[in-house]
């Protein structure tokens, strides 16, 4: 059984949608190709803060209605350390602010266009394997409800994930990665409990690190440092509010109110890049390509403006000029390594690390000290958070 399309997309997380929703927009055919269930891609609990960037895009494809209605624009964000809370007013340092609204709230939106303007998903597609890109008629071929399929294109984006099929399936010979892993994870809890703040809260703590995050006014996302060697199955939601409690700004503390967890995980922690991002005609888009730390919340946003950059580049193509595909790699990494840059510094600049001695310790307390002092590095940081701008 076999089908043609123009894009290929593999993978129906954030980056798999969104440029498939930018391509309709510029009149591009695309067929995605997801190996799980709806449900389950709705189902993972991950990023939550949206830079304007991925505001603009979404906005672009047509999709960000609920976003607006529902989103909550933050203008500023909050650093604790010692018990005391320095806030970075985003907006009076750079004019511009975030958009706290989750990733399951971008895919659900995202899915539900998809759904209306009749672009086809394919679920619980098995055995994707992509085929012939270095060549000009590249192939997709995956089983159905056990029937083998192939899907002919004009190009692959292989926006599938860290774990995905399309970066595994370059030559290695071709492919150069980067990599730095963490000795920590993030122990996440998601409830329906009223946030401690109106607005984000980053602590440094001789516990170790904690966020409070939320979705809305009524639902908060909370995360601790916790030692990689910690199982999920070990923190009871007793055990996580208490340690939580124990790390935030007192005030905050004091607000805290407890309810039972919706969701319960624990991420590890890595930078990596992979480089190029195009081999003939397959693309690499989000975390197929690049994985950041979570602290700084960029992993969603980067995928975002991948594809941003993605999605043009396709619709110069189809107008008759290669020059977008062919800088497409070399633009899209400008861009993340500058996001790896600011997730790695904050990450440093925010956790315990042990290993790092009396020095390094001193040195961490110096630069936050810097930092809420200084209005030129409260400067950089907001820059930074705020996202740069899509060049
Ligand atoms: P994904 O969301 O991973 O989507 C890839 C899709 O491809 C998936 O649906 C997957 O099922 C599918 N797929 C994989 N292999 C195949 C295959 N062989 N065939 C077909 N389909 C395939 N970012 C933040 O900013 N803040 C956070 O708090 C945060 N928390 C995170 C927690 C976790 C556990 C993880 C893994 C990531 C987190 N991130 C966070 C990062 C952020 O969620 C990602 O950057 C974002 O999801 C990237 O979107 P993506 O579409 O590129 O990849
Ligand atoms: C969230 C996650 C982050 O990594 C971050 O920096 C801010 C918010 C969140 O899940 O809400």
């Amino acid at each position: 059984m076999t089908t043609r399309t123009q894009v290929a997309i593999i993978g129906a997380g954030p980056s798999g949608l969104l440029l498939g929703a930018l391509l309709h927009r510029a009149g591009i055919d695309n067929v995605v190709i997801e190996q799980r269930s709806a449900d389950y891609v709705l189902g993972r609990i991950r990023a939550g803060v949206l830079e304007q960037v991925a505001v603009d895009l979404l906005e672009e494809a047509g999709v960000a209605t609920r976003l607006h209605a529902e989103g909550l624009p933050h203008d500023g964000v909050n650093l604790s350390f010692d018990g005391q809370r320095h806030r970075i007013d985003l907006h009076r340092l750079t004019g511009k602010r975030v958009m706290v609204y989750g990733q399951t709230e971008v895919t659900r939106d995202l899915m539900d266009h998809r759904a209306a303007v009749g672009r086809p998903t394919v679920y619980e597609a098995d055995q994707v394997t992509v085929h012939g890109f270095d060549g000009s008629n590249p192939w997709v071929t995956y089983v159905e409800g056990g029937v083998a399929r192939r899907l002919d294109a004009d190009f692959i984006a292989g926006c599938d994930g860290f774990h995905g099929v399309c970066r595994a399936s370059v030559p290695r010979n071709a492919i150069q990665e980067y990599e730095k892993v963490y000795p920590f994870g993030w122990l996440g809890l998601l409830a329906d409990v009223p946030p401690v703040d109106h607005e984000l809260i980053y602590g440094h703590t001789e516990r170790g690190f904690m966020l409070a995050s939320m979705r809305s006014s009524t639902r908060s996302r909370f995360y601790i440092q916790c030692p990689l060697t910690d199982k999920v199955e070990d923190w009871s939601d007793d055990a996580f509010y208490d340690e939580f409690q124990r790390r935030l700004p007192p005030d905050a503390a004091a607000r805290l109110v407890r309810g039972p967890s919706l969701e319960k995980s624990i991420a590890p922690l890595r930078s990596f890049v992979a480089e190029p991002l195009r081999f003939g005609r397959l693309f690499l888009a989000g975390d197929a390509g690049h994985i950041v730390p979570p602290t700084g919340a960029k992993g969603l946003n980067l995928a975002a403006s991948d594809v941003g950059l993605l999605s043009r580049a396709l619709a110069e193509h189809y107008r008759g000029s290669p020059a977008g595909i062919d800088t497409y790699s070399q633009r899209a990494l400008a861009r993340i390594w500058k996001a790896e840059r600011f997730s790695w510094w904050f990450t440093q600049l925010m956790h315990l690390f042990p290993d790092n001695g009396p020095f390094g310790a001193k040195m961490q307390r110096a630069e936050l000290d810097y930092l809420v002092r200084s209005e030129a590095a409260q400067k950089a940081v907001a820059e930074n958070y705020v996202g740069l701008p899509l060049e």
